[in-house]
């Protein structure tokens, strides 16, 4: 579905035809809107979220999203947090739990994908503010494009992010995996160079993370930033972290019971990707096959399939535009 541009709206179409163009990754073209490269389904979604999405704030305050740019552990996060603000009705991780039977996925749905994808004026009924009765959403949307009403009430955020060389080297695996056989194969060189020009699935990388860590140096109790390495290297105090941000601490009794660690047992690379519904399944609100999205799940693996120049380069890039904000990989 992400080649497929046929169901877009006429406003999209028309919005569309104003905006810089570039070759996709998997989408056939991808257009450049507020700054950010986006295939046109996720560009639908996002103008539709954008109008429509309501600010009511007895129903925002509980709202979490999660924001990502793609393969920096959107996947690894959503589990996580289902998990986490579920626990009470699920607290066996080994039985009757969602996640043993669902892709983190279908749990945790896109904004600009899942629930206001499809979503246009004509149609009301299917407004998808009716829908809302869950409180956890996901969006690759960039800061500068989620809507305003969002960004106003007290919904909070949390940002994952990821060291650019392994954020590249899944993007480059998943692009081949998903890229359709009747279309021209792209080698690593002409992905790296997209890439570095910032023109990679919602990015330009850089600009997607500077934008939710800038706002979440100014609003630390709306957004909290978190890297994938320190999920990987430090996971019980993350996780901790985490709960609490989102406003569900442990109790000393769930963790003298080991609440947390079957938590991270549950959604650790080599439980999720070992179940059945992981390893075979389709991703419905995606369309796309479950075991795509788990590879390797290891810090460092870009630094395999990257030769020294473009390690260099990439770190160049990250050394100009992140460094001078405090932030670096
Ligand atoms: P690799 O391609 O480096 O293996 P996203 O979920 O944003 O699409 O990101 C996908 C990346 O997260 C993939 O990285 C995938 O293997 C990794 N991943 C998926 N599930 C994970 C988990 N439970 N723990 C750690 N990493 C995970």
């Amino acid at each position: 579905h992400l080649q497929d541009d046929e169901d877009l709206s006429q406003e999209c179409r028309d919005m569309i035809s104003t905006l810089p163009k570039e070759q996709g990754w998997v989408a056939n073209h991808v257009y450049q809107y507020q700054g950010f490269w986006y295939n046109p389904r996720q560009i639908q979604g996002l103008l539709s979220c954008q109008k429509h999405f309501q600010s009511h704030d007895h129903i925002n305050n509980d709202i979490i999203i999660l924001a990502t740019i793609p393969k920096s552990g959107t996947t690894w996060l959503k589990a996580l947090t289902f998990s986490l603000l579920n626990r009470n009705t699920y607290p066996n991780t080994h039985e009757n739990h969602p996640l043993l039977t669902s892709n983190p996925h279908l749990l945790v749905p896109f904004l600009e994908l899942n629930l206001f994808g499809n979503y246009d004026d004509d149609k009301v009924e299917i407004n998808p503010n009716n829908l809302i009765k869950s409180s956890l959403f996901a969006t690759h949307l960039a800061y500068v494009s989620l809507p305003k009403s969002l960004k106003e009430s007290s919904c909070k955020i949390v940002y994952l992010c990821r060291d650019p060389k392994d954020t590249f080297i899944s993007l480059w695996q998943f692009a081949n995996k998903l890229r359709p056989e009747t279309q021209v194969k792209k080698s690593l060189d002409e992905y790296f160079e997209q890439f570095c020009k910032g023109v990679s699935p919602c990015g330009p990388f850089w600009e997607h993370v500077l934008g939710y860590w800038k706002e979440s140096l100014e609003r630390p109790k709306k957004i909290k930033f978190l890297r994938y390495e320190q999920m990987k290297l430090h996971p019980t105090l993350i996780l901790k972290e985490l709960a609490e941000f989102i406003g569900c601490p442990f109790s000393k009794e769930e963790l003298d019971e080991g609440m947390l660690e079957d938590i991270l047992k549950l959604c650790s690379f080599d439980n999720l990707s070992n179940l059945e519904v992981n390893k075979t399944g389709i991703s419905p609100l995606l369309d796309i096959e479950n075991k795509s999205f788990f590879r390797r799940g290891e810090i460092g693996d870009g630094e395999k399939f990257l030769s020294s120049e473009m390690i260099g380069q990439l770190n160049k890039i990250t050394e100009n535009k992140l460094v001078k904000h405090g932030l670096r990989f």
